[in-house]
């Protein structure tokens, strides 16, 4: 039987980057009379791919390959599919050799133009399309319309690809050279946001620090765009995502002491606590450097909060590199942290650094690092309890936990109809469920976008628990 060319599924691999990027061609492709749909009612089906932290190429052959199966077996005529992001940049002409299906690659900077190809591969059912260039500039996105709200919290893109080459890493090679977004259409797109409802936005990119350094730069760095963003109306929280220690402006650092709006949450990716180790990644920061800007950031704001990212078994890496580490992790007290294993990345120049460390190792390092994490995380997650925190309502929650103090309150809320279970962040990033009262003919969807103080009464595994504790204190004009 024909498939319906404009029913499509997506399948999404890798960070907020890219789960961003599957978003934004999402209600493109809408906007265009393509329409989701499940898995075995798709015509044409994304595979959305990222491969900074993970091996995604063997993962995609498998979907590539249940595709297939699923089209064979239930007679599925003109199924296409289309591969985009970091894999389609290494490996994408061989796999229209190998899968006839696929018949469009896009690489990371050919996703703006994805939504056209896809919507003329879906009128021309043989042609073929490659979008593997990497662009001059920040090629900028149609804005879709929009059905409805923004997202109470949405991300905004910055910047496309780096340049600094860590020694272990593919970015550089698949997402290409570094190339700012004109700051006009940054404010733009934050404004339209804000203007539909949404109040924290999240910026993104690769290294933001180095925002405005590159020869697409229009004379704004990064200490600047902040500046006129958090300037906007409307904007309750800002948060970015990812800086660079060795780029870091001494700017930002005041900000978070300045503007009550940029929250006291940063992730500054520490990758090892060895000056030795640190080197070979070609980081261009040391441990002591580090730690003054840790200093920095917390005589600016006392409460900030600090999360991280570290390899552990980079070639090389002695118990001693690894215990450093340990210990720098221990001094800074980060809340949370993402570690991994070190692994080869094609091009990336680690992959030829003698002494690889055997991988039962590596992964006993990670063990330990990761329980070390888990006893601090939990700590500062029982830490919030009895705190009053305003949350921004972002999405349906989870059903709380019933708590022993608290059963009286839940069994109430459980017995009223006219409730809602939401999740939203406090200023530090913590993840709170709690229910809340809906009005009379409200419905569904009430609390979106509302700034409600909160009780945290107790704490889960990864989020908390709170009740009510006030008026909503900040409510959307909208
Ligand atoms: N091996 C392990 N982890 C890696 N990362 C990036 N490249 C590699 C690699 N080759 C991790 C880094 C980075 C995060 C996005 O992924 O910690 O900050
Ligand atoms: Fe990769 Fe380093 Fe660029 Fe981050 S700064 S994307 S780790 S090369």
């Amino acid at each position: 039987m024909p498939v319906n060319p404009y029913a499509f599924h997506i399948k999404t691999f890798g960070c907020q980057m890219n789960a961003h990027d599957s978003d934004w061609l999402c209600r493109s492709l809408e906007n265009r009379g393509f329409f989701q749909a499940p898995f075995a009612e798709a015509g044409l089906y994304i595979i959305n791919t990222c491969s900074v932290r993970d091996k995604p190429e063997q993962k995609v052959y498998s979907e590539l390959g249940r595709i297939a199966r699923h089209a064979k077996v239930n007679r599925r005529e003109g199924v296409s599919v289309a591969v985009g992001g970091c894999v389609a940049q290494q490996v994408g002409p061989g796999l229209v050799g190998r899968f006839p299906q696929v018949r469009l690659i896009f690489g990371t900077d050919g996703i703006a133009r994805a939504p056209e190809a896809l919507s003329r591969l879906a009128e021309e059912p043989r042609l073929r399309l490659s979008l593997l260039e990497f662009t001059e500039g920040y090629e900028e996105r149609e804005a879709p319309a929009r059905t409805g709200r923004a997202p109470a919290a949405a991300f905004v893109n910055i910047m496309q690809g780096c340049d600094n080459f860590c020694t272990y890493c593919i970015v550089p090679y698949v997402r290409g050279r570094q190339k700012s977004r004109d700051p006009e259409e940054i404010l733009a797109e934050c404004r339209a946001l804000l203007e539909n409802g949404c109040r924290e936005i999240t910026l993104l990119g690769q290294n933001v620090n180095s925002y405005g350094q590159d020869t697409h730069g229009r004379g704004v760095g990064f200490a600047e765009l902040l500046g006129r963003i958090l300037a906007l109306p409307e904007l309750l929280r800002l948060r970015f995502v990812t800086p660079h220690p060795k780029d870091i402006d001494p700017r930002v650092i005041a900000a978070f002491g300045t503007y009550e709006a940029l929250a006291p949450r940063l992730h500054l990716p520490l990758q090892s606590g060895s000056d030795r180790i640190l080197k070979k990644m070609g980081r261009r920061y040391d441990t002591a450097r580090y730690m003054d800007i840790v200093r920095d950031l917390r005589a600016a704001r006392s409460d900030i909060t600090l999360t991280t990212d570290i390899i552990v078994g980079f070639p090389g890496e002695t118990e001693e590199d690894f215990a450093a580490t340990m210990r720098l992790m221990d001094e800074v007290g980060f809340v949370h942290s993402f570690s991994f294993v070190y692994s080869d990345r094609p091009m990336a120049k680690a992959g030829m650094l003698p002494d690889k460390v055997d991988r039962i190792v590596a992964l006993e390092r990670l063990s330990r690092l990761q329980n070390a994490q888990n006893m601090v995380s939990d700590q500062v997650l029982a830490q919030q309890v009895g705190r009053v925190e305003t949350i921004l309502v972002e999405s349906a929650g989870k059903r709380p936990v019933v708590l022993p103090d608290s059963v009286e309150k839940i069994a109430e809320a459980v017995a009223e109809p006219e409730v809602e279970y939401v999740q939203g962040r406090t200023p530090h990033g913590y993840i709170v469920n709690v229910a809340l009262p809906v009005p009379a003919g409200a419905g569904s969807g009430f609390w979106a976008g509302k700034a409600v103080p909160v009780l945290i009464r107790a704490a889960g595994k990864h989020s908390l628990v709170g009740t009510q504790a006030g008026e909503p204190c900040w409510i959307s004009q909208s």
